[in-house]
């Protein structure tokens, strides 16, 4: 049976690829990249490149048929496609040298909605990215795509197109010349609109692309604080989804590429929009997933890339942060604000400031003495304590036990030969590459690719807890950062010491031909790839394979991430681990919650981390969020409010400041506190409609945080908004993101939409609003069609998850709605989807609400479901009947269409609900 539908699979695709692409050789102008940045091109600049000509005062590549490849022969089948010879078809004509002469085009058929092409070389191995993915065993077996090439002879071009697309052009159509040289990579697809978001990590001042004038992007894993929109920051995800407004379809696309790269939109000569990658390394790995939702799309890359982890409960909660906290008394202090302001806490960080001279696994026993017992304190009030750890340690072997046992293990990252080992080495160091980053002296950085190191890892994380017993693992500056790197010395060198900073040798990975946009951006001072961080020439090592720093940089936090997460999981066994890490790739999802590094506080950050917090959950990480109120420079008492605000929809909710920074706890102003302590209530009611919609994450890959175009593919008003977002499919937020503003327009989509809090219908969509903004005030709705559950909100969540349930029915235009409820014990990793968990089901229609419950009802024991509150209720009903029992009509009250019903029924138990009218 296997057999007959891998040759059916097989004879599809040798069919599909008889259909011929036009060989694309009209004025497609192509800019062509100069390392010193387009501001050089000029007609003799242009003729150092042999693939580049001069023509209407721009350099830009030459024609396909000339500086690109041709097709040798006919295809091959494989097993789950074909492949295809490409033979470059003019080896003069190069950019930067190294043409790879002989390429393999291949097609490989995974599910029916997810295809994989890859393009390598024919005759030697290159690097491929090593994260591992999860792709089906076997084929699917009716295919929604079609792949278009050129024939034998012919230059080289594919297209992918959906295989139904009544109207829709090619979702991917290689346009003008492809360039693959042994260090420079280069492709360009048309798009088939200009609904194009995701890629990162960078700032995106807007949430869809703009293709209005030529906007390049590197990628490159970089301790890069948020601002600069043209920026490289700490992760790397070269994936897009693209929608269309026409057909209502979706599709996404991953360049499963590690190395320096980076992107431009713009619109080619025809007017078509553009999308060109250029990577200096590996090969071409492209993964189409063909949607057509933008749920699907989500449910298709997150399967492929691993499914969210599954964050425990309290970790929805609000948590609490700061870089330079002096003393545990002064996180006594903050603490005692919080309780005396009564705002709800879940999480408390300590950042760096505890250890002794910032080295890991150390407590200074001066200031912070009283670290255990500070765990205990908070453990006591249902507060769970986060500890940051920097891959970089410390040389001082003698004196510091974890570096010796790595250097025992031998963990640390080395140069890839000898002879680049400095003259100046430090004894005792091998040819470990050593640089400097927040110790006091030169440190030398862990490689996580080795088994070994994953094992040494866990170990020192496990000690730590048995002196200081936290909760959580904060992974920082894993981009590597590293200070100074090829400058005289390090900003935070110590002056009394002679200078010195990692230098880096001027190799082909160190000084690679065309080292992207990123060593003329951000500030770059060394202008080399190796810029705030280790050099290139460093060797990685799984064990079986080795590496090169130059094609694993952007992994290293995903290899971290990887580490802890087994590390927390063998601390804590059966425990869902938590961990927080800045630096990540596709698949760091599966282990850990990331926030978006360090912004400012300023409003402009504020209104980024929307766009921000929407990207990272295209991208697989839905638990996210920005540091509230800002890292760097001194926030305001009106900037926090309304970032506490945004902050209780962030998924991931921390208020973390920077150190020298005014402080910005919550309680630190009185209206801050006044005002968080009412937006943190509504967020702690909405908490179990959060954690149900991380389960479906966990399971399903869904996307927790949602543009509001989600479900309005076809309305253009919707795929431009991203200063508005959900929750889901339920909840919507139009934070105020402006100073000074009292008034916000606010726009709603296609249905019925009410006022969370009063439940009073505010609009029927597509229309927009001017609404009043008080500062007390963050707008938030609820969308007619969902029935959301709730709990009774408390300081923590250890109580609010013992507090009496409720359900927020908001009614559609039918007067219906639906939803669903997942409880657990919030922390514990189930081995089935359905032990030890329990499950409801909401129904409402024709005047009936049904719940109906599976799995175990264990978890729910004890609580009850208490308040029912329909918005969108016609009129005061005659009679209300729960379980076939007529309620008092004392028992529910009307006013405005919120029709708010109070019982007392155990949770665990099917229910149904008559109104009689
Ligand atoms: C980095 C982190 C920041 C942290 C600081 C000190 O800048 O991004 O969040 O507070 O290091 O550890």
């Amino acid at each position: 049976m296997a057999l007959i539908r891998t040759l059916f699979v097989s004879f599809f695709f040798l069919l599909s690829s008889i259909l011929v692409v036009s060989a694309q050789d009209g004025d497609i102008y192509i800019e062509c990249p100069f390392p010193e940045g387009q501001d050089v091109a000029s007609e003799e600049k242009c003729a150092e490149y042999p693939a580049c000509e001069w023509a209407g005062d721009l350099c830009h590549l030459r024609a396909n048929s000339e500086a690109g490849y041709h097709v040798v022969g006919a295809p091959v089948p494989t097993p789950r496609g074909y492949k295809l010879n490409l033979r470059k078809t003019d080896p003069s004509l190069t950019m930067f040298g190294s043409d790879i002469q002989d390429l393999v085009f291949e097609v490989i058929n995974h599910e029916d909605y997810h295809l994989q092409i890859k393009i390598y070389d024919a005759n030697e191995d290159r690097y491929e990215v090593p994260v591992p993915l999860n792709l089906p065993e076997e084929a699917g077996t009716h295919p929604q795509y079609v792949v278009n090439t050129t024939q034998d002879g012919e230059p080289f071009s594919f297209s992918v197109s959906r295989d139904s697309s009544a109207g829709e052009g090619p979702l991917f159509s290689l346009a003008g010349a492809l360039i693959f040289e042994d260090q420079f990579l280069q492709f360009t697809s048309s798009l088939p609109t200009e609904y194009l978001y995701g890629l990162g990590e960078n700032t995106h001042h807007v949430f869809k692309h703009d293709f209005g004038s030529r906007e390049t992007k590197p990628l490159f894993a970089k301790d890069q604080p948020v601002g600069d929109t043209e920026v490289n920051h700490y992760g790397v995800h070269p994936y897009y989804v693209n929608v269309n407004h026409e057909t209502g379809t979706v599709h996404s696309v991953l360049f499963f590429n590690s190395n320096a790269m980076e992107y431009s939109t713009y619109l080619l000569s025809d007017g078509r929009p553009a999308l060109t990658f250029r990577s200096i390394g590996g090969i071409i790995d492209l993964h189409f997933f063909l949607g057509p939702s933008l749920e699907e799309v989500n449910i298709q890359y997150s399967t492929m890339v691993g499914l969210p982890t599954f964050p425990q409960y309290w970790t929805l909660g609000f948590q609490l942060s700061r870089y330079g906290y002096t003393s545990v008394e002064e996180v006594r202090e903050v603490r005692e604000r919080m309780k005396a302001m009564a705002i709800p806490q879940d999480g408390q960080t300590i950042d760096i400031d505890y250890m002794v001279r910032f080295r890991d696994f150390t407590y200074n026993k001066e200031n912070w003495t009283e670290l255990p017992q500070l765990a205990e304190e908070l453990h006591n009030d249902n507060i769970k304590l986060t500890l940051i750890w920097d891959p970089a340690l410390v040389i001082d072997f003698e004196n510091y036990p974890p570096s010796q046992r790595g250097k025992d293990a031998d963990v640390f990252v080395k140069w890839m030969s000898e002879d680049l080992v400095p003259e100046d080495q430090e004894p005792g160091c091998e040819s470990y590459m050593i640089g400097y980053v927040w110790p006091d002296t030169k440190t030398i950085f862990p490689d996580f690719f080795k088994p070994e190191t994953k094992t040494w890892w866990a170990s020192e994380l496990e000690a730590f807890h048995t002196e200081v017993s936290y909760d959580a693992v904060w992974i920082d500056m894993n981009e590597p950062a590293n200070f100074g790197t090829n400058l005289a010395h390090p900003w935070n060198w110590p002056p009394e010491k002679p200078d010195w900073s990692l230098k880096c040798p001027d190799n082909a990975w160190d000084s690679p031909p065309y080292p992207t946009k990123m060593v003329r951006v951000g500030g770059s001072e060394s202008k080399r790839i190796s810029e705030k961080t280790i050099c290139m020439s460093a060797n990685h090592t799984d064990g079986n394979q080795t590496y090169l720093h130059y094609d694993v940089h952007s992994l290293y936090g995903w290899s971290e991430t990887v580490a802890t997460f087994e590390g927390v999981e063998a601390l804590f066994p059966g425990k869902r681990p938590v961990v927080l890490s800045r630096s990540t790739y596709p698949g760091s999802g599966r282990y850990a919650t990331h926030w978006l590094g360090d912004n400012s506080a300023r409003w402009d950050h504020l209104r980024n981390s929307v766009i921000g917090m929407l990207e990272f959950n295209l991208f697989g990480v839905p638990m996210v969020g920005a540091d509230v109120c800002g890292f760097l420079e001194d926030s305001t008492m009106e900037l926090c409010a309304r970032w506490m605000q945004v902050g209780a929809f962030y998924p991931f909710n921390r208020n973390h400041n920077g150190k020298g920074q005014t402080p910005q706890d919550p309680a630190h102003w009185p209206e801050v506190a006044a005002i968080s302590k009412e937006v943190l209530a509504l967020r702690y009611k909405y908490l179990p409609y959060l954690y149900t919609l991380f389960h479906d994450a966990h399971h399903h890959g869904h996307s927790v945080v949602r543009p509001l175009f989600s479900e309005h593919l076809t309305d253009t008003d919707a795929l431009v908004v991203d200063d508005q977002f959900m929750w889901g499919t339920g909840i919507m937020v139009a934070p105020v993101m402006e100073e000074a503003v009292t008034s916000r327009s606010v726009y709603f989509p296609a249905g019925e939409w009410y006022d969370l809090r009063t439940g009073h219908t505010v609009a029927k969509g597509p229309v927009t609003l001017d609404l009043d903004v008080p500062l007390e005030v963050i707008p938030v709705f609820a969308r007619g069609g969902v029935i959301m559950p709730c709990q009774e909100p408390a300081i923590n969540t250890k109580e609010s998850r013992q507090n009496p349930f409720c359900l927020t029915v908001a009614l559609d235009s039918n007067s219906s709605a639906s939803g669903e409820l997942f409880w657990d014990d919030g922390e514990n990793v189930h081995t089935t989807e359905h032990e030890g968990t329990f499950s409801a089901e909401f129904e409402y229609a024709d005047d009936k609400l049904k719940m109906e419950v599976f799995d175990s009802t264990a978890p729910v024991e004890g609580l009850n479901l208490e308040t029912l509150s329909f918005f969108g209720v016609s009129s005061d009903p005659s009679g209300i009947t729960v379980n076939g029992e007529s309620l008092q009509s004392s028992s529910w009250k009307f006013e405005e269409s919120v029709l708010t019903v109070t019982l007392s029924v155990p949770l665990g138990q099917n229910l149904e609900v008559i109104l009689s009218f």
